[in-house]
């Protein structure tokens, strides 16, 4: 049956291997692959249905709150508002870990990488401090939901057993892996692995929300009494996690789904943006803006379209749970990938293929309300993508010291020029909690320094 149905999605190939008798080894593998493969979707993409459509030439920036807002009045009600929905235990926070991390090229997950720039800690230990420093600010544990594929799951998991939780409790960190879809060759064929079966990339970020839905983690939030989800991924370790001032923002506003922005490094910077079509607030990704978008300006000649997304949202769970039981609710966006493959005669060959993907903030557009929050990037982003250049360990290394000897420099700390800082978020999570332990730092850094 299973055969056949393939046959019907033209994949021949396959549908020979399960018929072969001589081939039971291969073929279970391939069947075992397909077991968590939705068909029907599958089989939807391949009609080029659900796919996402080219945005509108004629977009408009979306309104952004200006980062100037964090000084004013407002803004401290906004965090009053959410440092008291962290104290009821009202907000989890939502890491998608599930990506394939083939820019960085790492055998294990990307969270396993080394990323501070003195005790070398790993993002999911970064991630972690900052949350047990949050639980013993605001008095009650964050739940931490995290997305796993089914390529790192078990290496996910086995991290977090082997080191203790990274000082959580494993009653509030919660693994569910994502789902995945078979990429396809450029004549729409599913790709054998070197390593057998099928070559099956996870079904991107947005599929977060099925992902919930499935496992059953919708009802752990619900029943631990969460309303707002905090989003974040896994490349970011100057993420602020949590951050009340976002959260009361967007709860004040009743706002669905919420995004924070950056002002774009330059016309070429590889993030999406903030944009408003067809009544809301969108995000525009890097790769599906044509050049009239990217390079547009204003009346003064600075760039229209300033507001680049680093990918942190907040959602309200009742809406996120919305956009996963509505079938179809985020469109596929494709892209091209060199693939490893098994060649017939058994060697392994790169091929052109292409993965199929959903986006997390395409649940933007079922948002009635948005709101859309500019940070400072040196505060909040020094993203790890690359292995060099840009977006690299190192880069987000030195802005990891430059925002610690910032806060240093702020509170009077004479640190000397070439020194690296480093400051665990048990030591202080922002510049107001180091300012309150300024008494336990000496005038003059001269060396390089930890603060833990
Ligand atoms: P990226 O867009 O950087 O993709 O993911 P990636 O797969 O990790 O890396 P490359 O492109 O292969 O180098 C951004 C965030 O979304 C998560 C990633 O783990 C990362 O936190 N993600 C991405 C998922 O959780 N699932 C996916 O299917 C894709």
């Amino acid at each position: 049956m299973l055969a056949e149905r393939l046959r019907r999605l033209g994949q021949d190939h396959i549908a020979d291997i399960l018929e072969d008798e001589s081939r039971r080894h291969e073929a279970m593998r391939i069947e075992s692959d397909l077991g968590g493969v939705d068909l029907d979707l599958v089989e939807r993409i391949m009609r080029g249905e659900g796919l996402a459509e080219v945005p509108p030439s004629e977009v408009r920036p979306a309104a952004v709150v200006p980062a100037s807002f964090s000084s004013s009045p407002s803004a401290a009600q906004c965090v009053l508002a959410g440092r008291r929905l962290l104290e009821q235990g009202k907000v989890a926070a939502l890491l998608v870990a599930g990506g394939q991390a083939s820019r960085l090229g790492v055998e294990s997950p990307k969270g396993c990488v080394e990323v501070t720039p003195l005790t070398g800690k790993t993002l999911f230990r970064v991630f972690a401090e900052q949350i047990l420093a949050l639980g013993r600010r605001f008095g009650r544990p964050v739940p931490w939901f995290i997305m796993t594929s089914p390529v790192n799951h078990a290496q996910t998991v086995e991290y977090f057993t082997a080191n203790d939780f990274l000082g959580l409790d494993p009653r509030m960190v919660f693994f569910f892996p994502q789902g995945v879809l078979p990429s396809l060759t450029g004549e729409g064929k599913f790709i054998l692995a070197p390593e057998g079966g099928l070559y099956l990339n996870p079904d991107g970020h947005g599929g977060v929300f099925r992902a919930l839905l499935t496992s059953g983690m919708f009802d752990a939030m619900r029943d631990l009494g969460i309303e707002e989800i905090f989003t974040f991924q896994v490349d970011n370790p100057l993420v602020k996690v949590c951050d009340p001032l976002f959260v009361g923002l967007h709860s004040m506003q009743g706002a669905c789904m919420s995004s924070k922005v950056v002002r774009k490094a330059g016309f070429d910077e590889k993030v999406g943006v903030m944009v408003e079509y067809g009544g809301r607030t969108r995000l525009l990704e890097y790769s599906d803006m044509d050049d009239a978008i990217r390079y547009a300006t204003d009346e003064n000649g600075e760039m229209l379209h300033w507001a680049g997304s680093i990918a942190i949202h907040l959602m309200r769970l009742d809406f996120a749970r919305e956009v996963a039981s509505r079938s179809h609710a985020l469109p596929f966006h494709r892209a091209v990938k060199k693939i490893p493959a098994l060649a017939p005669d058994g060697t392994t060959v790169t091929v052109e293929g292409i993965k199929f993907e959903t986006f997390i903030f395409d649940a933007l557009a079922h948002a009635r309300t948005s709101v859309t929050l500019e940070v400072t990037r040196s505060e909040e982003f020094a993203p790890v993508k690359n292995l060099t250049g840009t977006d690299s360990l190192e880069t987000s290394r030195v802005l990891q010291s430059k925002r610690h000897v910032s806060w240093l420099r702020a509170i009077g700390v004479d640190v000397r020029d070439g020194v690296t800082v480093e400051i665990s978020p048990l030591f202080a999570l922002d510049r107001e909690e180091l300012a309150s332990r300024r008494a336990e730092i000496g005038d003059v850094i001269t060396r390089d320094t930890y603060l833990g």
